[in-house]
């Protein structure tokens, strides 16, 4: 397994710039399979979960054509196997996001289910509901999750989600696009990848309207056909850079970004002391000279704090002067960092679902464990101003979330090394 090293040197200053969204790029991969015809998809981050939703859809007949400007051109009409096997979706439970799709076209699949999960016990139950409003018949039978349509086609439905699961919405978003009939989902997710999504199935021919507010409005299509799609930039990547600059006291500006999608990060940044300046597809973060204050967190789904930033605002907060309070209230297991940070020198209590932190002066360098993917991240930029030498190990979990993390830090100065294990 490989590993990073990374030799605390200070601030973090220079120019970075975004890959493409994961959590975007995932379902528009899977909203290929609803295709009558090549989509060619752009701006595609090199990650560990892409190639693994990329082998899951080749299982299933699709072979990807490498196109231009690295782009990968997928298309539905080869589907031949609706079959989506669990050596592939343990490794990565976005898998799920083919069911929808799936059923939606073909009338039938059978996907395993996702596992556990180290940050929670993350049910899928929400999608089989919304699926079985439309008409599928769903069974969970040897850890599979069998799904079929009896006439072949989903019908429009109202489905009104119990939690807002952001999986969950794109799965019927994309199910819905096909099905005969209106369907609207309530309380629906408003992540900005899902506007991506829909922004793409819309070019893809859908009927969608209200995605990016809590009641989506989807009147099904016969069939969609191939498009050209870029996916939009990853704001958590972006994030982390963000709070990399803040956190050392340094300046780092994120190219080829949006700052409109950030804006309860981008706040907390300015709470914390930074001085933000964005331009039309930059940000930029300045803190030099200055400690971050404590800043209090409180989780919850967009537009409010993401969850996938909360890793990143314990490690700012553990080196800020004062004690802040940042409360998880998506998953109930995520604080697998606290430990580590702890391991560090940090001076973190966890209470329940709230991590309770009094900032220090200086980390020191420790070996430690990177659990999941945001949760490495934090280990990783407090490591480059704690002082000596960190050894992150089990870094595999970076590799599914951030393209060239060793590379991109080291434009902002960083000492950073991967050892392969
Ligand atoms: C997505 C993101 C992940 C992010 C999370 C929350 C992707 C590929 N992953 O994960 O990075 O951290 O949103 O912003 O986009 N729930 C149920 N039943 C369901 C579905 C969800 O109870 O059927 C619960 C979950 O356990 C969790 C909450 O709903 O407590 C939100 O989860 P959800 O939005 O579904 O997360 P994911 O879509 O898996």
């Amino acid at each position: 397994m490989d590993k990073l090293i990374i030799t605390g040197n200070g601030p973090l200053d220079g120019e970075v710039w975004a890959s493409g969204a994961k959590n975007a790029a995932l379902p528009i991969l899977c909203a290929t399979l609803l295709s009558e015809g090549p989509v060619t998809i752009g701006n595609l981050p090199h990650l560990q979960d892409i190639t693994t939703t990329l082998e899951l859809l080749g299982r299933m007949g699709v072979e990807p054509v490498l196109g231009e400007r690295m782009t990968i051109q997928l298309d539905g009409a080869q589907v031949k196997d609706c079959h989506a096997p669990y050596e592939l979706v343990k490794k990565m439970r976005a898998s799920i996001l083919v069911l929808g799709p799936l059923l939606a076209h073909f009338g039938t699949a059978d996907v395993s289910l996702p596992g556990g999960c180290a940050i929670g016990s993350r049910p899928v139950d929400l999608h089989l509901r919304g699926l079985e409003a439309m008409g599928a018949e769903i069974s969970v039978e040897n850890g599979y999750v069998r799904a079929r349509v009896p006439g072949g086609r989903l019908k429009g439905a109202h489905v009104f989600f119990d939690t807002v699961t952001v999986t969950g919405t794109e799965n019927l978003l994309m199910a819905a696009s096909l099905a005969a009939g209106t369907t609207v989902l309530e309380n629906a997710a408003r992540e900005p990848e899902i506007v991506d999504l829909a922004d793409c199935l819309i070019k893809m021919g859908a009927n969608i309207s209200g995605h990016g507010t809590d009641t989506i409005t989807v009147v099904g299509v016969e069939r969609l056909h191939g498009c050209e799609y870029d996916v939009m930039p990853d704001r958590i990547e972006t994030g982390t850079f963000l709070v990399a600059a803040a956190m050392t006291g340094g300046r780092v500006r994120v190219r080829k970004t949006r700052a409109d999608i950030l804006e309860a990060v981008l706040a907390k940044l300015e709470e914390a002391g930074a001085s933000i300046t964005t331009g039309a597809d930059w940000i930029e973060a300045d803190m030099q000279g200055k400690r971050p204050r404590a800043v209090n967190i409180r989780t919850a789904p967009y537009p409010a704090f993401p969850t996938d930033m909360q890793a990143q605002f314990v490690a700012l907060n553990a080196v800020a002067q004062g004690t802040a309070r940042v409360v998880e209230t998506i998953f109930e297991n995520r604080f697998m960092h606290v430990q580590e940070l702890n391991r560090m020198g940090a001076n973190i209590a966890l209470e329940g679902n709230t991590a309770v932190i009094t900032g220090v002066e200086q980390l020191s360098g420790a070996p430690v464990m990177a659990t999941d993917l945001r949760a490495s991240a934090s280990l990783v930029v407090a490591a480059t101003i704690a002082r000596g030498e960190t050894l992150v190990d089990r870094i595999y979990h970076i590799d599914r979330g951030y393209e060239c993390i060793e590379e991109k830090l080291q434009l902002l100065g960083a000492k950073i090394r991967r050892v392969p294990g």
